[in-house]
């Protein structure tokens, strides 16, 4: 069995980013499960399919073709039934979508056994909701990553300004406030730090203290 290192948290806390460095910096696999959900919700929009119908829901998860190749600039390809889709599967559009997919108990269950095929040798690092509760319970590090809503807000911020948007920051806490409560009650996989997991909050902290404080837990 493959060591695994799980890393969930909320979004804007700095999973993505910082599940990234640590992979690359271990030399492991990385798991972005997100990525997963994202692309369930593309694949049902490009299939015009209903989400009323869970049973099918649950075989298109299990079954969706989807590849992870690298590209000549070293960078990763999100390849989704043969059409390269790693921008457009970033849209809020497909975010809110995935979300809503990811509420429904079949779709967590389609996707399960294809995020755990992920744990291959030397090791993997696994960024998600519930890869510490759920997906891998056994992983030797699991790391909670949090910020505060303000911060996760001005992250937020920086990146749709930069996309040009016209931002209003006390709705964008709110919104966030309001997801943050959805994901920490929701039936399916609630949000929440799974047992012994180390809490980090990235609230005061770079993206490479964050770093070197998983992988000096990683090496104990
Ligand atoms: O970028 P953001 O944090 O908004 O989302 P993401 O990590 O790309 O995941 C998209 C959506 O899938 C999230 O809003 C979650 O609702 C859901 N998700 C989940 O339920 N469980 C996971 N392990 C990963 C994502």
């Amino acid at each position: 069995q493959a060591p695994v290192i799980t890393i969930d948290g909320p979004s804007g806390a700095g999973k993505g980013t910082v599940s990234q460095i640590v992979a690359e910096k271990l030399g492991w696999h990385l798991l972005d499960s997100g990525a997963l959900y994202r692309l369930l919700a593309l694949a049902v929009s490009h299939h015009g399919m209903s989400t009323d119908d869970v049973e099918t829901l649950q075989v298109l998860a299990e079954h969706l073709d989807i590849q992870f190749t690298h590209n000549d600039e070293g960078k990763i390809d999100i390849v989704l039934e043969g059409e390269v889709v790693t921008q457009a599967i970033r849209t809020e559009e497909v975010g809110n979508s995935a979300s809503k997919l990811a509420a429904i108990p079949e779709v967590r269950e389609g996707l399960l056994l294809r995020q755990r095929a992920f744990a291959q040798p030397p090791g993997l690092v696994a960024d998600g909701r519930d890869m510490g509760t759920v997906v891998f319970p056994q992983a030797s590090v699991k790391v909670f990553l949090t910020a505060s809503a303000e911060e996760r807000a001005e992250r937020r911020r920086l990146q749709l300004e930069q996309k040009g948007a016209e931002v209003d920051m006390q709705e964008l806490v709110k919104t966030i406030k309001e997801r943050d409560e959805r994901d920490a009650n929701r039936s399916v996989a609630p949000l929440v730090p799974a047992t012994g997991a180390l809490v980090i909050d990235s609230t005061e902290l770079t993206i490479d203290q964050v770093v070197e404080e998983i992988i000096s837990e990683a090496r104990k």
